[in-house]
């Protein structure tokens, strides 16, 4: 059995969040933990994590970490974190002033040597603090060059390092952290590794390719979309790439926290609900419509859209339709921030239908809750899912996922069928504006025919997209990795959510 594993990730709930990444760097190990392995999760320690936070974290130790010429320190803290069955989730935090000491999470110019600063002090950090896992599991570009330097440096040179094995999970192959060739200097590499088949990416230096080439298993966060980047319009450039590590390329859906989101128990609803009491979902749309200021009407149809608001999601496709999406009998509430062009899109859209448009763009997670816990539908047009974890979310509050079929998505939701009554939803195949218009419009019809809404929406609270199942497939991955997998767990691995 694997026991030591650290998970490295740029976010994690319940202390920093920009996106999905965060709720599984913050529920997959609580679910890894409560299965009686030890996982711990190391992150930033940002100037926005809540104080009530930062008051019950212990100092553990303080070094220097060089990169090329610059010598930073980093000062580690320890946070413990109960899990709701009682068992203690040990979380590391990075703190430095200079790096992280900053209004947001991202989206400084120097953002690549921020991050390239924590992998390497995420490395220097495991002797001192004395931890020594068997598995790291790094996820998205900001952790990318751990494989690699933990490989190519650490282990050459000390064999505390020297049996580690890495996962690498790519949560959104979009972003891929592209450095000058002067980060090489910062891995202490030379520059033989600046070519195509190392870390070379269009002169510049990829820290998604370093994690890419350099893991030992790699995963997306559904099986579609670890097919889709092998293709050249998912793959960003490094499709090529990616049919050529194949061997070790996994899908694996995300879960989500069952217990956090719960209608049943949910305080932010105005009336909680379970599949027996759906009715009283119908409390929470009257009082979202009053405090939208939406028209109070329980009969038609409320559409949201909850998300970061970027072209991934597919927005233009709705700035396309407005038009018609207005001439429908429904109401749509848009809750999230993003690029201002899209956002602009969303006040006109307001301003030409008050009453059956909110355009709520602010990030509010108490926000969200409430509106999946009041609305019928929710829109997902994505252009790409890796895996999106709204529609997972909309099941556990009966709310209908229309979506684009694609990622995540194509992958949980299946288009309803009225003649047999089986399905989860509404799906569009092309990204296409029409497309998604005869998706919303059956969607509408259905939603008129109260006995098969009410078969819909059974189907889908009976979901259970927890993490129990995915749990288990990381950890067949990380024995896979390390040499811990009995047949059976080679079986499965080769066959059961291997995509090549
Ligand atoms: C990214 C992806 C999203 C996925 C999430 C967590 O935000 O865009 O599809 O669900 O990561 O893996």
């Amino acid at each position: 059995m694997i026991n030591n594993i650290l998970m490295v990730s740029s976010e994690a709930v319940p202390f920093a969040k920009s996106g999905g990444l965060a709720d599984v760097a913050g529920t997959l190990p609580k679910a890894i933990v409560d299965n009686g392995y030890d996982i711990r999760v190391v992150l930033p320690l940002y100037k926005t994590i809540k104080d009530k936070f930062k008051k019950d974290m212990t100092k553990l130790c303080s070094f220097n970490v060089r990169l090329g010429w610059r010598n930073q320190t980093a000062n580690i803290y320890e946070y413990k974190l109960q899990t709701e069955k009682g068992n203690t989730l040990i979380y590391y935090l990075i703190q430095n002033d200079y790096y992280f000491e900053r209004d947001s999470l991202y989206g400084f110019n120097d953002d690549g040597e921020r991050f390239m600063f924590f992998s390497k002090a995420v490395l220097e950090m495991l002797p001192q603090v004395g931890f020594k896992p068997e598995m790291i599991h790094c996820n998205d570009w900001q952790t990318g060059t751990i494989p690699c330097m933990l490989k190519e440096v650490y282990a050459k040179r000390n064999s505390f390092y020297k049996d580690m094995k890495t996962l690498y999970t790519i949560h959104n192959l979009k972003f891929q952290g592209i450095c000058g060739f002067e980060f090489l200097e910062m891995m202490e590499l030379d520059s033989s590794y600046f070519t195509a088949d190392k870390l070379e990416f269009w002169g510049g230096v990829s820290m998604m390719k370093a994690g890419i080439l350099y893991c030992d298993k790699l995963n997306t966060v559904s099986e579609t979309y670890s097919r889709e980047i092998q293709l050249p319009s998912y793959g960003c450039q490094l499709d090529g790439l990616l049919r050529s590590v194949n061997d070790k390329l996994y899908g694996v859906l995300n879960g989500i926290d069952n217990d956090f989101y719960n209608p049943a128990t949910d305080h932010l609803l105005f009336k909680n609900y379970d599949i027996n009491t759906f009715n009283n979902k119908l409390a929470n749309k009257m009082k979202l419509q009053e405090e939208m200021g939406l028209e109070v009407n329980i009969d038609v149809p409320l559409i949201a859209m909850v998300s970061r608001i970027t072209d991934q999601k597919g927005f233009d496709m709705v700035a396309e339709k407005m038009d018609e999406l207005l001439s429908l009998n429904a109401q749509f509430i848009i809750q999230g921030t993003g690029e201002q062009g899209l956002e602009d899109m969303f006040r006109y859209m307001e301003s030409k239908a008050p009453g059956r448009v909110k355009a709520n763009l602010v990030f509010s997670e108490e926000m969200a809750n409430k509106i999946y816990g009041s609305a019928d539908m929710i829109l997902i047009p994505s252009r790409f899912e890796p895996c999106g974890l709204t529609q997972l979310i909309s099941f556990r509050y009966g709310t209908v996922p229309i979506v684009r079929h694609t990622g995540g998505l194509a992958d949980t939701v299946l288009s309803y069928q009225p003649s047999t009554g089986e399905g989860t939803g509404f799906s569009f195949r092309r990204c296409d504006a029409n497309e998604m218009m005869v998706a919303v419009r059956e969607a509408i019809r259905i939603y008129e025919d109260k006995a098969k809404w009410n078969e819909l929406t059974n189907n889908i609270m009976k979901l259970d997209y927890s993490w129990n199942t995915s749990a288990m497939k990381y950890v067949k991955l990380y024995e896979g990795a390390t040499g811990h997998a009995d047949n059976e767990t080679r079986k499965m691995l080769k066959k059961v959510f291997q995509v090549a």
